[in-house]
């Protein structure tokens, strides 16, 4: 069904059976998380990880929600940074489970961007051989991507997201609201991933953003209702078809092999993940025209959105050898293989296998 930006819904359902799980898009969401906790049958302890940049600006209103649904309530804060997803602090996580008294008749609460969900969604996890968690996303990124599907995990010193878990969470709480407390760049990183769901998957929506791109831009949250229940409902629907990524899911990866590769050789220092997937979504669209599965023209379209969505096209500085081998190293080699998503023209996808040289070669990265 094409994309016309009138949905009037709030609630998507993801459906995976015994599994399955609301994402609830509204502005003003916060307020609500501790009834809809209450009406999912949680119970006990609602032990809330958070970070220490997102604490101060949404934590009192999580907590006193879930304070006035009845729950108990214990806030647990890591420090920002995707330096500190790692085993360390995922410890320091379980010291506090512990200490609060946290058990399987309990849950978790994932308070903040991609980081703090995807770690406490591992907690959640693993704690106790898995407590029911809640996803309470609030950057862009992780309202339209990582908080969906149920991919959780923390880094490890050989390579990110190394460690992990599917795991899915009981219920993903947007408040769009959130969005304007946070930084340009990682609004604009989250659009990154945007554009993927319209590149790869639905052409309406990409004429959707094309389209509202000033509105998108300027934070009217009407718009960016649309923008994030739409990307949810494209997630879920791959999700719900390939749960653990046995094929389908790796679509979701357009434009992460050679971006994610850029994002590693800049030790995650450079590059954020959602600027690394633009030009990672770049390179896929010039592999797609060397295989004439899009036109110039269309590469044209796909990166000038890019470009208005404030991010950059420009392909960093790199060394030869560092990104064949990080190329090679991506979690989807298989024996040499990539698999690799190309664009067919503008809102589908093709699947193909290539080795990290080819892959330079065809992106335009070396002649
Ligand atoms: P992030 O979690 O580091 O958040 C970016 C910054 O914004 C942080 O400083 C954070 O404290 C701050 N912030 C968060 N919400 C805010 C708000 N409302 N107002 C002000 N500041 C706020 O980064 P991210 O881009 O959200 O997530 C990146 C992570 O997501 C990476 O670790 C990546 O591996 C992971 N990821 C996971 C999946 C998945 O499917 N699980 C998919 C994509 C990315
Ligand atoms: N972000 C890719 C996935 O969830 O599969």
């Amino acid at each position: 069904m094409p994309f016309e930006g009138a949905y009037h819904l709030s609630t998507l359902t993801v459906n995976l059976a015994e599994n399955s799980y609301d994402i609830v898009v509204e502005c003003g969401a916060l307020a609500s998380l501790g009834q809809r906790c209450v009406s999912i049958g949680l119970k006990g302890i609602a032990a809330v990880i958070s970070n220490s940049t997102v604490t101060p600006l949404y934590g009192h209103t999580v907590r006193e929600s879930l304070l006035a649904a009845g729950f108990s309530v214990e806030m647990i804060e890591i420090p920002d940074g995707e330096e500190y997803k790692n085993s360390a602090t995922l410890n320091q996580v379980y010291n506090d489970l512990l200490k609060a008294g946290v058990d399987r008749s309990s849950f978790i609460v994932a308070l903040g961007g991609g980081v703090v969900g995807d770690l406490a969604g591992y907690a959640a996890a693993t704690w106790m051989r898995g407590v029911p968690f809640v996803q309470v996303p609030t950057t862009l990124l992780a309202q339209v991507d990582s908080s969906v599907g149920g991919k959780t995990g923390i880094d490890h010193p050989n390579g990110k997201n190394l460690i992990g878990a599917f795991y899915q969470p009981r219920l993903v709480l947007i408040d769009v609201a959130t969005l304007l407390t946070l930084d340009k760049r990682h609004f604009c990183a989250g659009l990154g991933e945007v554009i993927k769901y319209g590149v790869a998957l639905d052409s309406s929506f990409f004429e959707y953003i094309d389209a509202n791109i000033e509105a998108i831009m300027s934070m009217d949250l009407d718009t960016l209702i649309e923008v994030v229940l739409r990307c949810c409902q494209l997630k879920a629907q791959v999700v719900e078809l390939d749960e653990k990524e046995a094929g389908l899911r790796t679509v979701l990866n357009y434009g992460h092999t050679l971006g994610h590769a850029f994002e590693a050789i800049g030790d995650y220092r450079g590059l954020v993940h959602g600027e690394a997937v633009a030009i990672g979504m770049i390179l896929a669209a010039k592999v797609s025209v060397a295989k004439e599965l899009c036109s110039p023209e269309d590469f044209a379209k796909i990166s000038a959105l890019i470009v208005r969505c404030g991010l950059s096209v420009k392909i960093p500085d790199f060394d030869r050898k560092l990104l064949l081998s990080t190329v090679a190293a991506d979690k989807k080699s298989k024996s040499g293989s990539i698999t690799f998503i190309c664009n067919k023209g503008i809102g589908m996808y093709s699947m193909s296998h290539h080795t990290p040289d080819e892959l330079l070669k065809l992106s335009g990265l070396e002649a």
